[in-house]
């Protein structure tokens, strides 16, 4: 048996060897770049939006890198990729993340978990079989950048997410996820035949970049990820009279995006009153959008999370309560429609308690810490025991093209990741 192996065959305490950090690194780096090729933005990073040709050229990628690991590799209706090892009858020890982005994203996030993935599977197939099947899972559409609603494969796959729903989400043009699926050979009527089944899954785990500041900061190379923070997503609509600009006197106007920016001004002081809850403006429209008249109408999304769904609810309806005084003082119409709406989730714990004890085991300096980005963990975990192990980002940036990890973190993580997989397939004999 390979040396260099040896430190992944049991569950036992066990530190990575400087040699093999250096070969998983070299491996992830060469994944990374290969991923890297697809869906290059001119306007700077990677927009592989859901259900984009891109996504999907991601996705054709992952097939051939479980074809060259000689894996049973398929891909289900709504367009999550699998890819297999072993026949075992067993529940699934399921792992992965996902291949989209944002608009002009970075290039680690969900693709750091898909190739940790696959190394920590290379690590752990030279090793006694598990008892249970391991399968990755690179989860389609999972940013909310295109349809609002986040994590559409995980959700749809999972039964969290119905047909008839898939058919009413909407990007700006008016295109359902459901025809955007069909329009790139994907067949969502056929998925909910393909639903998983909780008692199928033993558990899946979801590395992935932090997207935030806390491991840098504390020194620390691995997170143990405890909680997931919750989100609700608005659409606010504020309808004024589009008028001239330079004739209409200012005491007789009805203009929506001055209200709109009283609004998100007071979005802001809302959410800096409370701990580990943010609110966010990303986008806003006016029209006509023209410099010589003031605007007919004002819409801006509206994103409010928290790690706890009390603040989560409460900020959000407080902030809506101050759109409806501020629109009524100004004789705007208003609407709210609410695209999203998610609750924080915890993570569950007898994973959590194994991939700490995994990670301890191994020397790494780590930190239990909560999630303030969504996660497919937090949607699966919802019906399946759940974890998520998080690698260092640098200065915290994420959804930008300068979001960046080492590489010799991923790689630290994929390892910790196959010690994990050992340790909870054994759960609960140890
Ligand atoms: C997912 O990336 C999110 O926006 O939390
Ligand atoms: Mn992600
Ligand atoms: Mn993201």
């Amino acid at each position: 048996m390979p040396v260099l192996l040896a430190a992944i065959m049991t569950a036992a305490p066990a530190e990575i060897s400087p040699t093999l950090l250096s070969r998983i690194t070299r491996s992830v780096a060469a994944r990374l770049d290969e991923i890297a090729r697809i869906g290059r933005d001119p306007r700077g990073g990677w927009s592989r939006l859901a259900f984009t040709n891109s996504e999907r050229d991601a996705h054709d990628l992952f097939q051939r890198w479980g074809v060259a690991l000689g894996l049973d590799v398929h891909r289900d209706s709504i367009g999550n990729s699998y890819a297999r090892l072993g026949h075992s009858t067993q529940p699934a020890v399921m792992i992965g993340s996902h291949l989209d982005t944002v608009v002009t994203g970075g290039a680690y996030d969900g693709t750091a978990g898909v190739v940790a993935a696959f190394e920590a599977l290379n690590l752990l197939r030279d090793g006694p079989d598990l008892r249970h099947r391991l399968e990755i899972v690179a989860f389609a559409a999972e940013e909310g950048a295109r349809f609002t609603t986040p994590c559409i494969g995980s959700r749809f796959i999972t039964g969290q997410l119905s047909l008839p729903a898939l058919k009413e989400i909407r990007d700006v043009d008016g295109i359902t996820a459901y025809d955007a699926a069909r329009s790139r050979g994907l067949d969502p009527d056929r998925a909910q035949t393909e639903v998983w089944r909780p008692l199928d899954v033993h558990c899946f785990l979801e590395l992935h970049v932090e997207q935030g500041q806390v491991l840098e900061a504390a020194g620390a190379r691995i997170g143990i990820v405890e909680a997931i923070a919750g989100a609700t997503r608005l659409v606010v609509t504020l309808t004024g009279a589009a008028a001239h600009s330079g004739t209409t006197p200012m005491p007789l106007r009805k203009d929506p995006l001055v209200a709109a920016s009283k609004i998100i001004t007071f979005a802001e002081e809302t959410a800096s009153r409370y701990a580990r809850t943010v609110a966010t403006v990303g986008r806003i429209r006016v029209t006509p959008d023209s410099p010589t008249t003031i605007p007919g109408e004002a819409t801006f999304s509206l994103d409010v999370r928290s790690l706890d769904a009390i603040r989560q609810r409460e900020v959000s309806a407080e902030i809506v309560r101050y759109a409806e005084v501020v629109a009524a003082g100004r004789r705007l119409g208003l609407a709210v429609r609410v695209l999203h709406d998610q609750s924080p989730h915890m993570l569950h714990y007898w994973v959590r308690q194994e991939l700490t004890a995994t990670v301890a085991s191994t020397g790494t300096p780590y930190r239990v810490l909560a999630s303030g980005a969504g996660h497919d963990a937090g949607v699966v975990g919802h019906l399946i025991p759940s974890g998520m192990i998080f690698v260092p980002s640098h200065g915290g940036i994420s959804h930008s093209p300068a979001e960046s990890s080492d590489p010799a973190d991923i790689a630290l993580g994929s390892f910790v990741l196959a010690q994990g997989i050992r340790r909870l397939d054994e759960y609960p004999l140890t």
